[in-house]
């Protein structure tokens, strides 16, 4: 096998295709945002969000027949703590008063003890699939009484994500050969996925994984899966593994997630389109749409060999394919929600297609209510992508919900007026007027499977307003407020911007807030802008907020809203931003969101990116998942050695924070 080092080009600024060249219309004026903002308080959720954070600074709980949220917890004043400086340490930073541990690092084995992870990165590919994955992202805690209760705060599950895989660090050196050897893309392979792992808080306090607990699994590249929802059985699913169109194999580029009403995961498939090629001198809109590559895999894994284990699929050519090499449908099986039960380690993952087909960042539930259909929304990251919503066509009961709730239902794309208001557009075969629209645009779909399959097209023909890359989402535990980032848009030019997107050349990103009109499944909405994120000094039009040293931040992406209220949110620069500029490495900040104040809180290591959150029940353990530390290493030169010290290998991981006192963490 030759060395190919110069020629084994991994490109990893492809993780942000650009593939919308749509002429959705845009508003060239930007809106009088305090318009927005009068328009954003006529109703009483503004007063009724005071409240809510009035009482718990009061110390008070309040009731809430919620069961995906707990009660408000008691304790002292909320952000309490002193915030962190910008900096550039190689390690974590947290507020005085508060403790931060590792956790669960890439190659941590689900068993306690074996496979061990190797220092030098010498696993194989069998031993990768007992082990934690790489580049830890999304993450939620399920109390271990979840079914009954959910309020376990000692004992529980984790599941987390494994977005993607660092060439330069997952072998010892690295991805360097062409073809690829198989079982260096077994381990790639299951590097990426879900890790299931069942934890318990010791006497100590500390936390550590419960060695061989039937609950411990990992979900990879690979694993076999149902295709549930409108697109199941579709021809465009049909594949020589499912001829029926009804399973697929495996999830990928697993980025945000979300967490249901009845107690399971769900992984958002995020960039995967860069896995797959297609050299045809045509790509279908189903491939073209979505950025599937024309050259070849983000790491070819097609031209793996010997390929037992069906590596070809990710070839998705179809000129000079013989029957028994045509994988065209392969990537259709991808760009969706995947729903995973962690507590039947059995279980067969979902992807739950009428949730619609794009690069799902994360997925966020609405405020529930007994009897009311069940909402979700879902950001496309990627450059002027949009921000979707679907309503279940059943209603919602808490004793009957279940995955199937995801499976019929309405999807809806989001337009920003520039009046502060916004409209939910029907992604829906049976709609006339977005039939309509796609007829006057000159496109067909023969069912309602071929809108989602083409999800970003049917957005298109809706005249959905062009985004700043979406990230995640969070709704507000008491008020349902939905909270979006908008991470960075550098190709937004003065031309294109618009009221709910007012900046060119937007490096820094912005948050935007709505309110639903009348209830959560309502088809119109009330926005305004919560905050511009900057360099110090940088303003919110329309507020109070200035941003200074205690906040000031660039690229913000995770966002979650903790039990009391607390808006938190993470970022994620990259090149000269995290490296050079103002911000220091990645963070993780918390906002009051009335009365907006933000402190920094957390301050990761070199060239990581901090994403991914999650609680106890009682708001005493915080886990943060902290990604690619050192993701500019080369295999020989590591430019972070966290979290091991020394001269080790960089690895991501989670990290587990404590307050010193026992406390609420965010006080
Ligand atoms: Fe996975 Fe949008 O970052
Ligand atoms: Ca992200
Ligand atoms: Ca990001």
């Amino acid at each position: 096998m030759s060395k190919l080092q110069t020629k084994v080009a991994i490109d990893n600024s492809g993780v942000d295709p650009q593939t919308n060249f749509s002429l959705n219309p845009t508003f060239a004026a930007i809106v009088d945002s305090r318009m927005a903002r009068r328009r954003f308080l006529k109703g009483s959720v503004g007063a009724a969000v005071a409240a809510f954070i009035g009482a718990n600074l009061a110390g008070c709980s309040s009731s809430d027949d919620n069961d995906t949220q707990v009660p408000p917890v008691a304790g002292p004043a909320l952000l309490g703590f002193t915030a962190v400086a910008a900096a550039r340490p190689d390690g974590i930073i947290v507020p005085a008063g508060y403790t931060a541990k590792t956790f669960l690092p890439w190659g941590t084995p689900l068993t306690g003890t074996y496979p061990a992870f190797l220092a030098d990165a010498s696993n194989s590919g069998s031993e990768q699939e007992q082990q934690v994955g790489m580049h830890h992202d999304g993450m939620h805690f399920f109390p271990i009484d979840q079914r009954s209760g959910a309020t376990d705060s000692a004992e529980g599950i984790l599941v987390f994500n494994h977005e993607y895989i660092d060439n330069n660090l997952i072998h010892p050196n690295g991805i360097d050969t062409l073809p690829r050897i198989a079982d260096q893309v077994r381990k790639e392979i299951a590097a990426h996925g879900v890790t299931v792992a069942h934890i318990q808080r010791q006497a100590n306090g500390d936390w550590s994984l419960v060695a061989n607990s039937p609950f411990n699994r990992r979900i990879t590249g690979a694993t076999p899966m149902e295709i549930s929802g409108p697109v199941r059985g579709s021809n465009k699913v049909v594949t020589k593994y499912s001829p029926d169109g009804s399973r697929t194999r495996g999830t990928l580029n697993n980025c945000g997630n979300g967490f249901t009403p009845w107690g399971t995961y769900l992984t958002c498939e995020e960039n995967w389109a860069g896995y797959f090629v297609n050299t045809d001198a045509e790509q279908p809109r189903e491939h073209s749409r979505y950025g599937v590559s024309d050259d070849n895999g983000r790491y070819y894994w097609e031209t793996a060999t010997p390929s037992a284990d069906g590596y070809q699929r990710f070839n998705a050519s179809t000129v000079g394919a013989s029957a028994e090499e045509d994988y065209r449908n392969e990537p259709n099986t991808f760009g969706w929600i995947v729903e995973i039960d962690p507590f039947n380690p059995d279980s067969v993952p979902q992807k739950r297609t009428a949730l619609g087909r794009f690069g799902h960042e994360g997925i966020i539930f609405g405020k529930l209510e007994e009897g009311q259909p069940v909402v979700v929304y879902s950001g496309d990251d990627a450059t002027f992508e949009y921000i979707y919503k679907f309503v279940s066509s059943a209603p919602y009961y808490k004793n009957t919900a279940g995955g199937h709730l995801l499976n019929d239902g309405i999807l809806y794309v989001a337009r920003f007026n520039d009046d502060g208001s916004g409209d939910w557009l029907p992604l829906d075969i049976n709609n006339t007027d977005f039939m309509a629209k796609a007829a006057a645009a000159g496109v067909s779909f023969t069912d309602q499977a071929d809108v989602l399959i083409n999800t970003r097209l049917a957005a298109d023909v809706a005249g959905a307003t062009k985004m700043d890359r979406p990230e995640w989402g969070a709704v507000h535990p008491e008020t349902g407020e939905v909270y979006f980032t908008l991470t960075n848009n550098s190709r937004r030019t003065e031309a294109d911007v618009d009221a709910a997107n007012p900046r060119a050349d937007n490096r820094t990103g912005h948050i935007i807030r709505w309110n639903e009109r009348d209830n959560q499944a309502a088809t119109t909405f009330d926005w305004d802008i919560f905050l511009l994120a900057g360099d110090v000094g940088t303003a919110t039009p329309g507020t109070e907020l200035v941003l200074d040293a205690d906040n000031h931040l660039a690229s913000p992406d995770g966002l979650w809203f903790d039990a009391n209220g607390l808006l938190w949110i993470q970022t994620d620069m990259s090149g000269s931003q995290q490296g050079e500029g103002p911000y220091g490495n990645n963070q993780m900040l918390v906002a009051d969101p009335v009365t907006r104040q933000i402190k920094r809180f957390l301050v990761g290591p070199h060239d990581c990116e901090v994403t991914g959150i999650t609680a106890t029940p009682d708001m005493k353990t915080l886990f943060v998942n902290i990604q690619h530390p050192g993701d500019r290493s080369t295999p020989d030169n590591f430019t972070s050695h966290w979290p091991d010290g020394g001269s080790s290998r960089p690895r991501s991981a989670t990290v587990i924070i404590t307050k010193d006192d026992g406390g609420v963490i965010g006080s």
